[in-house]
């Protein structure tokens, strides 16, 4: 499995998003494109930072009717990402209907990867707002292994959960762990976090990054320390 760090280009425009990446004149990091700067700028702005050579993880989290969802994987597929996403709450059919619509004729697809519970989401809210009853790691390892058994490709987790989802599902079960930070940077809203060099040692597969590599005044020396802890 092809471990990486993937920037979260969390800007609201593409002016802003192109600007950041002209900065990288070596390297082509995988980059995150989130709900606010494709609602903003539509599939155009997957298309040309692709034509730049760019992989990239498009992160939209999908959630609706198995239909609905099969359809607009359809979309993505032709949109050519490298990595898409679902909310494994959708339950099994949703998901397996989400793979169907990603895959190519050659029966190649991008990466697959379940959202669990989200790390906004707490044991409380769970209960009050969702009235599911359970542990929230409980809740987090069943809706990993409903990915698995709809034949996903892995899910997106805290640092804290990867080792065990590795456990729960495989070692070739793909954790994809935002809430990196470097063990001297500042650590936002983020509440647990991990540094790149502890997210390797745990075994996660991919490292979402945003602030500290699109804040930083140096983006393309926080980028490279970020590969050189997680990757070395
Ligand atoms: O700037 P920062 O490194 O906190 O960015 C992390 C990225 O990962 C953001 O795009 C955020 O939306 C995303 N993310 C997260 N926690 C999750 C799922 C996604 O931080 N559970």
């Amino acid at each position: 499995m092809g471990k990486d760090v993937i920037v979260a280009c969390d800007f609201a425009t593409k002016k802003q998003v192109m600007d950041f990446l002209d900065k990288f004149k070596e390297e082509k990091p995988f980059v995150k494109i989130g709900m606010e700067l494709f609602y903003a700028e539509g599939p155009e702005i997957v298309r040309e930072i692709k034509k730049r050579g760019h992989k990239i993880f498009l992160d939209l989290k999908l959630h609706d009717i198995p239909n609905t969802v099969k359809k607009s994987m359809s979309v993505l597929k032709n949109l050519d990402v490298d990595m898409t996403n679902l909310h494994a709450s959708g339950t099994i059919p949703m998901m397996q209907a989400a793979l169907e619509g990603l895959t190519r004729e050659d029966g190649t697809r991008p990466i697959l990867i379940a959202v669990t519970q989200l790390t906004s989401t707490s044991e409380e809210t769970m209960k009050s707002d969702l009235l599911i009853n359970e542990p929230i790691d409980k809740v987090v390892m069943h809706y990993a292994e409903n990915a698995k058994k709809s034949g996903l490709d892995g899910v997106v987790c805290s640092p804290l959960e990867a080792e065990k989802v590795h456990k729960t599902c495989g070692d070739s079960f793909i954790t994809v762990t935002p809430g990196v930070r470097f063990a001297d940077g500042d650590k936002g809203d983020q509440v647990r976090v991990m540094t790149p060099a502890q997210a390797k040692e745990i075994g996660s597969d991919y490292i979402v990054v945003g602030r500290p590599i699109t804040a930083a005044d140096d983006p393309v020396a926080a980028y490279r320390r970020c590969v050189n802890e997680f990757i070395g």
